[in-house]
């Protein structure tokens, strides 16, 4: 039984024409009409209007297929007065070229749940896709399913994942919603437990994967010069080109710090723009002269996660320009088999050129244009089509669009896709969730219902989190809070202005005793008949007045010096005896203003390095230069590897009194407080070795 739905009538060209509906007829529905020359032709319900219930339905001529099997557009109008029907599937199947077996299976034509659509796997690997939503309009979820389907016919895929989204791969869907729609969509529960590998620089915060670290000797110095914020001028390239040669020489297997050492050598004053490039590199921890081998993240039939969850956004951007340009280089090379490379949020790794460049910019904008040569395919996901790299986005000849509302990007999706027909983009923003535009499936743009995911889906809303996934962010949590002061120098990296105002100053200038330290008022009882009520302390006589000031005396080991030191009760300042007196010691001397600041980073953090300094303060590259020689010089601060530590000389303070025992009433001393523990911390503080460590009282 074939559907009338109307007959031709108004304005006809060749490629549109109207009628009057006389059936059921919906926006987009696919119609059929008789063509004298080119036999049943497929047309599209473009629009429709209704005008005192009289239905105007425009429509578009989509074609019909030629002898040689390929989709025409006839050359000469429709007549008017030819009966339209509704068409049938194997119609549409054969018209879109949707009747192939093979192929990565998307889910179903909107509105005709027979019709599958399946786009060819080797055309997604050879022509790029892209994937472009507003975010939860199920980007993730579609680009699982793509997943899915390609591991089923093995072929390896390496995931760039920056939410640690993918993992759930590994388990079958136990969604009930997404259970129950599963037949209509011919598909079962599965989960790819054997098929997925997950690497990621964070354990941590990732502990089911693999750790991640980078090849730095496979880095040149221009690659260098890429993954750095800092600038890099033409002689520092030179000069860093062959330390990275003379590196190279010593040792196959060379580090950062080999190329720091071969900088040294170097007589000029261009090189100190490199410690911190160096540096930097250091500090972000990812490279190892043990890295992941590239070759081995690649295999038949697996899908390798590159979990970013937990991993600085800029840490993310170098790993990836890494990891993508060695990738493309086995690949040219043969090294490893084509494949399918995933780039979610790609609007941060390919940014659009006027929203600032990224590491991996280059990297990538290289594989969207040549890649297909080499069968390494790429798709980018995004939610701001607007802000990723247009010549990237213009490279991906599949498009899957879902509901996108803002409209510089449906703009930027209008200007890349081709075919994309007014009605068609007007309706992007009326996408619904689970359903899409998609191009490149067929040869015109076409809208799927996408298929549920056969494996659960990981990038759900808060509200739908199982328990289980609830109790893993508590342990990630937890691990992340074991991990924060490294996050936290990372984070201070990107502190630009002067923060030294806020740090908190361990040692301050002017002694301050505490207000109202526990000074206790007794007479010193002299020897008594043993007693309960008696205990011994110990009583350092300075000027005899009937105050006892407790203090903390601690014996440190600083390098091969022994000595003692006192410390005040509430354990944050080194105390100094000067004539008679009790004063903070002052370990500053007359330095000037920027070597103090210098002195309070390098003292607060513990262990720094040049180009941190030269991050946060500001200063010249040789006024750094000259205070950090100053400061080793007069034995304030080290410089081992690079790496800038303290060094004051706090046996400077080394305390040698005579300490009398005296037995006193304890009564006296019963509210007194032990902050032994915190003493002995505040001293580790400042590298010093603590051996021994007890509460005397000054008089
Ligand atoms: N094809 C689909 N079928 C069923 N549910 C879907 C489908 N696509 C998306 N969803 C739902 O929408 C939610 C958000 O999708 P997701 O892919 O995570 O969004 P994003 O675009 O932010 O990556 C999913 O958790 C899922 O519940
Ligand atoms: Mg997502």
């Amino acid at each position: 039984m074939v559907d009338f739905l109307g007959i031709v009538s108004g304005k006809i060209s060749t490629n549109s024409f109207s009628f009057t509906a006389q059936g059921k007829v919906k926006k987009f529905d696919y119609i059929k009409l008789y063509h004298e020359e080119a036999g049943f032709v497929l047309c599209q319900v473009n629009d429709l209007s209704n005008e005192n219930n009289v239905i105007t339905c425009n429509c578009e001529v989509i074609g019909y297929k030629d002898n040689e099997g390929l989709l025409k557009v006839p050359k000469t109008t429709i007549s008017s007065g030819i009966e339209i029907y509704k068409a049938d599937d194997e119609f549409i199947k054969k018209i879109l070229g949707l009747d192939k077996d093979e192929g990565v299976y998307l889910g179903v034509l909107d509105n005709y749940s027979s019709i599958k659509v399946k786009i060819d796997s080797k055309k997604l690997i050879t022509k790029h896709l892209a994937v472009l939503a507003k975010t939860g309009a199920g980007k993730s979820y579609t680009l699982g399913v793509i997943v899915e389907e390609l591991l089923e016919q093995g072929i390896p895929i390496v995931i760039i994942d920056p939410h640690g989204e993918y993992s759930s791969l590994k388990y079958p869907n136990d969604n009930l919603m997404e259970l129950e729609k599963m037949k209509d969509f011919d598909v079962s529960p599965k989960g790819y437990m054997d098929k997925i590998v997950e690497y990621s620089p964070d354990i941590t915060v990732n502990p089911e994967a693999i750790p991640l670290s980078i090849n730095i000797n496979s880095l040149s110095a221009h690659e260098i010069s890429m993954l750095t914020p800092i600038k890099i001028g033409g002689t520092q390239l030179g000069i860093l080109y062959n330390a990275i040669s003379e590196a190279k020489k010593d040792n196959l297997e060379y580090d950062l710090s080999e190329i720091r050492t071969k900088i040294d050598e170097v007589n000029s004053n261009a090189k100190y723009g490199l410690y911190s490039c160096i540096d930097f590199l250091d500090n972000l921890g990812i490279f190892s002269k043990n890295p992941v081998n590239v070759e081995s993240l690649v295999n038949h039939g697996k899908a390798t996660l590159i979990n970013l969850k937990g991993v600085d956004p800029e840490v993310q951007k170098i790993i990836v320009a890494k990891l993508c340009s060695d990738l493309f280089e086995k690949r040219k090379k043969s090294l490893i088999p084509p494949l399918f490379l995933i780039v979610e949020e790609a609007h941060n790794f390919c940014p659009e050129r006027s929203f600032g460049e990224s590491p991996s910019s280059y990297i990538l904008r290289n594989i969207a244009s040549e890649g297909r040569k080499f069968g390494l395919g790429l798709g980018v996901v995004t939610q701001r089509p607007a802000r990723i790299d247009k010549n990237v986005l213009s490279q991906c000849n599949t498009q899957i669009i879902h509901k996108v509302t803002n409209p510089n990007d449906i703009k930027a999706i209008a200007s890349s896709a081709e075919n994309l027909n007014i009605n068609v983009i007007n309706d992007i923003p009326n996408i619904a969730i689970g359903t899409a535009l998609i191009i490149g499936a067929s040869s015109r743009p076409l809208i799927a219902s996408i298929r549920v995911k056969k494996s659960l889906h990981g990038g759900k809303s808060v509200s739908f989190k199982t328990e289980l996934e609830d109790a893993d962010e508590k342990k990630i949590k937890l691990a992340r809070k074991t991990i924060e002061p490294v996050r936290q120098i990372k984070q201070e990296k990107q502190i630009k202005t002067e923060p030294v105002q806020e740090k908190k100053q361990i040692m301050p200038e002017k002694i301050i005793i505490p207000k109202e330290p526990a000074i206790i008022n007794e007479s010193v009882i002299s020897k008594k008949e043993e007693s309960k009520d008696i205990i011994n302390i110990d009583i350092i006589n300075l000027n005899n007045s009937n105050k006892l000031i407790p203090v903390y005396l601690a014996k440190v080991l600083q390098g091969t010096k022994e000595y003692s030191l006192l410390i005040n009760e509430t354990a944050t300042k080194i105390l100094n005896i000067k004539n008679n007196e009790l004063k903070e010691a002052e370990i500053y001397g007359n330095f000037s203003p920027k070597s103090k600041s210098v002195i309070d980073i390098i003292v607060s953090k513990g262990q720094t390095n040049i180009a941190y300094l030269f991050n946060v303060l500001n200063y010249s590259f040789q006024d750094l230069d000259y205070i950090i020689k100053d400061l080793t010089n007069k034995e304030v601060i080290t410089v081992i590897n690079g790496k800038i530590l303290p060094k004051y000389d706090y046996s400077l303070f080394g305390f040698n009194h005579p300490i009398e025992t005296n037995e006193v009433d304890s009564k006296i001393f019963s509210k007194d407080i032990d902050n032994s523990k915190n003493a002995k911390k505040f001293l580790e503080s400042l590298n010093l070795n603590v051996s021994n460590l007890k509460k005397v009282y000054i008089r």
